[in-house]
């Protein structure tokens, strides 16, 4: 079958979190079941775009309110992907560096998704399944359904994949004034709470709706930011399908990241040698535990607990252990976690900013990730630390729970706690201080760790299953 995925981010054309790596490998590992796969997405100004070759395929456009926007489709030549990789291009709305955060996203993303339904109306092979992710591609089932114009992709089956149901794509009403010829006598689909709603809207007007985790989805029944009662009323449509990792991308053995290479049987020597050289680095103490944070500095990662909680962990155990933060966001958590620094150099090191080859860097050299998330749909870093051998300490909420068990429990191999509060942190950092004093069973617990298959092989079968049962 064919499968088209629209997404805002695609790794490794832009990511800025989990969304860019799932759309980045599930659609090539659908495509190593048989299927044509592609992804289509906006004309990020990346490097990437700069230093691949791109094919124009489409000059188009649309009307968009009382004007016509221009689009273009370019379509990448050889992509180093093994799916086929297309952006659209819309003059001084998508070509721009970063991803998000413009004053005019909710513009920007309308007229993305509005050029995307003109574009593949016109292709004469329509595909089987449009699979769209998180709000930003939300309204597109819409108006697939509803355009009048546009009645060809009423055949088309949908699924919407929600990465993160925070956050919605809500607007004025007002702005179906972009809209051109659909049944407004349809308004009601895209409306929650007086506004207009893009991930509630396709909530109601996908074929099947899924989650990057099964604990998540049941966690949306009373806890989505407004859109409890519509998740209940769609149930029957959601399901859970947990995220896998790139197995290719993410590969001690091979990652050209790292700098010395290992794998499950000589992992001690490769972790301790990737180890020194972070230490060195960052001038940390590479004899003690080395504990690390990646990801958006967020309230949702609970990342805003961290200026606080790192130097609790040095006033209540002292100075045995290192702690390294790496990632951006929030400015005001960017600049309390730099404040702390000057009190704890030595130990404490943060690196503020997004840096991919550091990243796998961090997870093949540290003893243990940290994640308190007060929300995690699905949460990827737990799985590449289990593939670097990097014990895993879990706030045990949506995916974290459905993938990491204590080491206490049988075959457990990680560290889980209840709340995102600062006592079940420190706790659960005092009781991997403990652990780690038994460095056998560290090591045994690593080796076992290091083998738990989380590859996209399952859960891009179970995508394909769910296309099969609406088609
Ligand atoms: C979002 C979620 C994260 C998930 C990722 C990929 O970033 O916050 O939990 O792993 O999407 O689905």
């Amino acid at each position: 079958m064919e499968i088209i995925h629209v997404s805002a981010e695609c790794y490794p054309m832009a990511k800025v979190g989990g969304l860019g790596d799932v759309v980045g490998a599930l659609p090539k590992y659908q495509k190593k079941l048989g299927h044509t796969t592609k992804v289509v997405m906006p004309m990020h100004h990346t490097q990437y775009l700069e230093t691949h070759h791109w094919e124009v395929v489409c000059k188009s456009s649309f009307p968009f309110g009382d004007t016509y926007l221009d689009y273009t489709i370019i379509k990448e030549i050889n992509p180093s992907q093994t799916f086929d990789l297309y952006c659209i291009d819309i003059f001084n709305l998508l070509d721009r560096p970063n991803v998000y955060g413009y004053k005019d996203d909710t513009e920007r993303f309308l007229a993305f998704q509005l050029a995307f339904v003109h574009w593949i109306r016109q292709i004469d092979m329509l595909p089987d399944i449009v699979h769209v992710h998180d709000h930003h591609a939300g309204l597109i089932p819409f108006f697939m359904q509803h355009f009048l114009e546009y009645k060809r992709l009423q055949s088309i089956q949908t699924v919407l994949t929600i990465h993160n149901a925070e956050y919605q794509g809500c607007m004025n009403v007002n702005m179906v004034k972009y809209f051109f010829s659909w049944d407004t006598w349809k308004m009601g689909l895209l409306e929650w709470d007086f506004q207009i709603n893009s991930l509630a809207c396709a909530i109601k007007c996908v074929n099947k709706v899924t989650t990057v985790s099964n604990s998540y989805l049941q966690e949306l029944f009373y806890n989505a930011n407004g859109l409890e009662k519509l998740f209940q009323q769609e149930k029957n449509k959601c399901s859970g399908i947990i995220n896998g990792i790139d197995y290719d991308t993410w590969n001690p053995q091979t990652d050209r990241f790292i700098k010395q290479f290992y794998h499950s049987r000589n992992f001690k020597k490769g972790k301790a040698i990737n180890k020194d050289s972070i230490c060195k680095q960052f001038s940390l103490d590479s004899t003690l535990p080395l504990f690390i944070f990646i990801g958006r500095l967020v309230k949702e990662k609970a990342a805003d607990l961290l200026h606080i909680l790192i130097p609790l962990a040095f006033e209540t155990y002292g100075y045995c252990l290192n702690f390294l933060v790496l990632g951006n966001g929030d400015i005001e958590i960017e600049n309390n976690l730099k404040n702390i620094l000057p009190n704890h150099f030595g130990y404490y090191h943060s690196s503020i900013e997004y840096n991919e080859a550091l990243s796998h860097q961090l997870y093949a050299g540290a003893d243990f990730l940290f994640m308190p998330s007060r929300v995690e749909p699905c949460g990827l870093n737990q799985m590449y630390a289990l593939r670097y051998g990097t014990i895993p300490i879990v706030r045990s909420i949506g995916g974290l729970k459905d993938t990491v068990i204590d080491f206490v429990e049988p075959n457990g191999f990680g560290i889980c706690f209840n709340d995102a509060n600062l006592k079940d942190m420190i706790d659960s950092i005092g009781r991997s201080l403990e652990l780690y004093k038994n460095i056998n069973t560290v090591n045994q617990i690593r080796k076992n760790m290091m083998t738990i298959n989380y590859s996209w092989q399952k859960s891009a079968k179970e995508y394909i299953d769910l296309y099969d049962s609406i088609l």
